[in-house]
């Protein structure tokens, strides 16, 4: 596990303390502060010994830590909840790291592959619009999804509510046509609200199980059962 994360002020604020535009507000405010010098670029460098302060607040360095989980049904993927279950909570107590979240929602039934960390410029990374990381998912649809349906999605649909969806690549893997059942694979490289479940919805057809399969080149190892989850290696996502 590589225990040093990239040292621009940027990276360095965003393990565990703000996200991304934040800190961006605050060199403009001009109230960060590295050994008693105002920072003014997002560039400017920080050592893991520097003194930053924001608005007079020390801050402390800390490690950037990486967890795949493999998500199980049930379980919310927010940081906090009252009364229900959220995946901070699977983690043991001595890896719930200040500032660790999910990379990305997934619904509370969906289940597989998420990656938690607190490094804040990597989930920026790969969540940003942009960067289109893939993500592939595994789904059972109550309904025959067929060429028709592969087409539909492969020209960008538009939502009832007017999403634009980019392209995405979807094959079926089986299909029952008596019992009226499909099971497929799709990739998308967004991360729209309820995206697969609105887009099969849109066709007439239900998702009745969804799991992520994989995102970038993250795969989940064959033998993490639901539930469980490891530390990796920053390198091993990139
Ligand atoms: N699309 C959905 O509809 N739900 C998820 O959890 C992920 C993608």
């Amino acid at each position: 596990m590589s225990s040093l994360c990239g040292l621009s002020i940027v990276n360095y604020l965003t393990i565990c303390y703000y996200n991304h535009k934040k800190v961006h507000q605050l060199i403009k405010k001009r109230i960060i502060v590295v050994n008693g010098r105002t920072v003014r670029t997002p560039k400017e460098k920080v050592a893991e010994t520097d003194e930053v302060t924001i608005n007079g607040g020390k801050t402390a360095y800390q490690k950037c830590h990486y967890f795949l989980m493999n998500k199980p049904k049930g379980v919310l993927s927010t940081t906090e909840n009252r009364s229900q279950r959220t995946v901070i909570s699977l983690l043991d107590p001595q890896d719930r790291y200040q500032g660790i979240v999910p990379v990305g929602r997934l619904d509370k039934d969906t289940t597989d592959l998420l990656l938690l960390t607190n490094d804040g410029q990597l989930n920026h990374e790969l969540l940003a619009p942009n960067k289109h990381v893939a993500k592939i998912y595994h789904a059972k649809i109550a309904g025959v999804a067929d060429s028709n349906t592969v087409k539909t999605f492969a020209t960008g649909m538009t939502l009832g509510d007017g999403t634009k969806l980019k392209t995405v690549t979807f094959n079926v893997l089986k299909q029952d046509v008596e019992n009226g059942s499909s099971e497929i694979e799709i990739e998308i490289s967004e991360g729209k609200y309820h995206q697969i479940k609105r887009m099969f919805s849109a066709v007439g057809m239900e998702v009745v199980e969804l799991e992520r399969v994989s995102m970038g080149k993250l795969r989940l190892p064959d033998d993490l059962k639901r539930g469980e989850y490891v530390e990796i290696d920053v390198d091993e996502i990139k």
